[in-house]
C-alpha cells in the first residue's frame, strides 16, 4: 500500500478496534459490465500427466480485440485442464518463470504434505520443481494454483489457476454426458485496464471485502457463448474469483441438477434453479437443453443474492448458450450416482472451535504496534505463521470442525487442505445444509450470521494449512497451520 493507503488504513484501524464496521461496509463490489457474447467459449487444452507446467508472464485477448499481459501456465492465461484416472501416478514437471515465488497447491486432490504446496514449500523464481503424487480418491473436479503467503491473490487473479479432473471406472459407468457434452468451465472476475491488462491493486476496503472486477470472464474471456444441442450437458463449474459469489441459474428460471461438488458425485442428483457458489467451490451440474426451443439462447447468469452488504445485489449473464441443432438424448439418468458414508458426529474423538467473525489481532502478529495494514482477518484472533502449527490432529481421527461467523458481516468461504469433509449442520444464516454439500467438501462457504460444522477424519500426514479461500482474506493471515501425525 502506499502512504494514501495507509492514512485510509489508520482510521480504519481505530473503526475496527471499536469494532464499528460501518465505514468498510460502504465498500461494495463493482458492478459487472457484461460484454457482447460474441467470443466462443474457449476450452483449455487436455493434458495428463508428464506435461510440463510453466508459470509465466504472456499475452492474452480477455476482452476481444485488446491483447493485454496476464499470467498463465502454459499457452495464454489460465492453465490447461488436467484429465487422469484414479489409481495413476502424475508427474509434472513445473517451472517458475515469474520473477517472484511460486509453487502449485492441488486444491481437492488428497497428495501427500511434501506435495501439497504449503505456502513454506516456495519455487524461487527461474527455479523448477518436479510435482508427482498417485491419485488415490474419487472421480472429482479439482483445480490448481499457487499458494505464496501474500501473493496468492494477486497471481490467481492475474492468470493462474487451472482445472484438474480425476476420473474413475465407477463415474464412467454412469455414462454421464461426456466429450462434446462435458463443459469446464472456470468463472472469474477480472479487473482490466484500458488495453485489456488485468490489474490488482486492492486498497484496504477491498482486502475487507475481496478484490473484485467489472468484468466476468469464463474459462480467461469475457462473456463468452457456447453453441449447444437439444439434450443433456455436464458443466463442471470453479469458481475460482478472488472474492466474488454467483449464485448460478438459468435465465429462463429453468431448474437444473446438481449431480457433484468439490469431492465428487453426490449420492443422488439434487434439482435446483440456484446455486450459490463462493471461491474455491466447484460444482457439478446437468443442464437439459432440450426444454428450450430450437435457435433460443439461454443464458448462465448469476441472480442477485442477500446476506452479504458487499456484494449480490446484481444480476448479471455469464455465458450465453444458443441451441442451434436437434440431437437426440441418449442419456439416461442413472437412479444413483456415488455411495458415501456419512460419518457420524458419535465418532468424532474431538470439537474444534474457531472464530472467523473477529476481525482484529491487536495483540500478536505482524503488525503488533507499528500498525501495518495486515491481519484485519484471523482465525481465533491469530493471522497466519508459517512457523507456528495452530492445531495437532491425530492421523486417522474424526473430528469436527466449527467454524463460527456469528459476529462477522463478511462472507468466509472455509478450505481446509489434505482432506475432504462432509457438512454436519449449519445454524444461523441459512440455516441448513445446502444441495451441493450434500457431498464431500473441500470448501464450505460461511455466511455472516452462520455457525457451520464440518465433520472428517484426516488420513493424510503433516503439515497442512486451513484458511479462508477469499484470498484477499487470506493472504491478509486468514490462514492456520494444522499438523497431523
Ligand atoms: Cu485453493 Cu489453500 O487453496
Ligand atoms: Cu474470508
Amino acid at each position: 500500500f502506499g502512504s494514501a493507503g495507509l492514512l485510509i488504513g489508520e482510521s480504519l484501524l481505530s473503526s475496527c478496534m471499536n469494532h464499528d464496521m460501518a465505514a468498510m461496509d460502504m465498500t461494495t463490489a463493482p458492478t459487472v459490465v457484461e460484454g457482447a457474447f460474441t467470443t466462443i467459449l474457449p476450452i483449455p487444452e487436455t493434458i495428463t500427466s508428464g506435461t510440463a507446467l510453466n508459470a509465466r508472464s504472456q499475452n492474452a485477448a480477455i476482452v476481444a480485440g485488446k491483447t493485454g499481459q496476464v499470467l498463465g501456465y502454459k499457452n495464454g492465461i489460465l492453465g490447461p485442464t488436467f484429465r487422469v484416472q484414479r489409481g495413476s501416478t502424475v508427474t509434472i514437471p513445473f517451472i517458475n518463470g515469474l520473477s517472484e515465488e511460486t509453487n502449485i497447491h492441488w486444491h481437492g486432490l488428497l497428495v501427500p504434505a511434501a506435495m501439497d504446496g504449503h505456502p513454506s514449500q516456495m519455487v524461487t523464481a527461474g527455479q523448477s520443481f518436479n510435482y508427482t503424487f498417485k491419485i488415490d480418491q474419487a472421480a472429482n473436479m479439482a483445480w490448481y494454483h499457487p499458494h505464496p503467503h501474500e501473493k496468492t491473490g494477486k497471481q490467481v487473479f492475474t492468470g493462474l489457476a487451472g482445472m484438474f479432473i480425476v476420473e474413475s471406472p465407477e463415474e464412467k459407468a454412469l455414462n454421464l454426458p461426456s466429450d462434446a457434452y462435458e463443459l469446464p468451465l472456470v468463472i472469474q472476475d477480472k479487473r482490466l485496464d484500458a488495453n485489456g491488462a488485468i490489474m490488482y491493486s486492492p486498497t484496504l476496503e477491498e482486502v475487507m471485502i475481496g478484490y473484485m472486477g467489472e468484468t466476468i470472464t469464463v474459462n480467461g474471456v469475457s462473456s463468452p457463448f457456447q453453441p449447444v444441442t437439444t439434450r443433456m450437458y455436464r458443466l463442471r463449474v470453479l469458481n475460482g474469483s478472488n472474492g466474488r459469489m454467483y449464485n448460478l441459474a438459468l435465465s429462463n428460471g429453468n431448474s437444473f441438477l446438481i449431480i457433484g461438488s468439490d469431492g465428487g458425485l453426490l449420492t443422488a442428483p439434487e434439482t435446483v434453479t440456484s446455486l450459490l457458489l463462493a471461491p474455491g467451490e466447484r460444482a457439478d451440474l446437468l443442464v437439459d437443453f432440450s426444454k428450450i426451443a430450437l435457435n433460443s439462447e439461454v443464458y448462465l447468469q448469476s441472480n442477485s443474492f442477500s446476506g452479504v452488504s458487499s456484494q449480490g445485489s446484481q444480476t448479471f449473464k455469464i455465458l450465453k448458450f444458443m441451441v442451434n441443432k436437434t440431437e437426440t438424448d441418449t442419456f439416461k439418468m442413472p437412479t444413483s450416482l456415488n455411495s458415501i458414508t456419512p460419518l457420524s458426529t458419535a465418532s468424532a474423538t474431538k470439537t474444534r472451535t474457531f472464530d472467523i467473525g473477529v476481525m482484529m489481532d491487536m495483540t500478536s502478529g505482524s503488525h503488533g504496534g507499528t500498525m501495518a495494514m495486515k491481519g484485519m482477518h484471523t482465525i481465533n484472533g491469530k493471522i497466519f505463521n508459517m512457523d507456528r502449527i495452530d492445531e495437532i490432529v491425530a492421523l486417522n481421527s474424526t473430528e469436527i470442525w466449527e467454524f463460527d461467523n456469528t459476529n462477522g458481516d463478511e462472507p468466509h468461504p472455509m478450505h481446509l487442505h489434505g482432506t475432504f469433509f462432509q457438512v454436519s449442520s449449519r445454524t444461523g444464516g441459512r440455516g441448513n445444509i445446502l444441495s451441493h454439500e450434500k457431498g464431500l467438501k473441500d470448501t464450505v462457504l460461511v455466511m455472516p450470521g452462520e455457525k457451520v460444522r464440518i465433520i472428517t477424519k484426516f488420513e493424510k500426514v503433516g503439515k497442512f494449512v486451513f484458511h479462508c479461500h477469499n484470498l484477499e482474506h487470506e493472504d491478509d493471515g486468514m490462514m492456520l497451520n494444522f499438523e497431523v501425525k
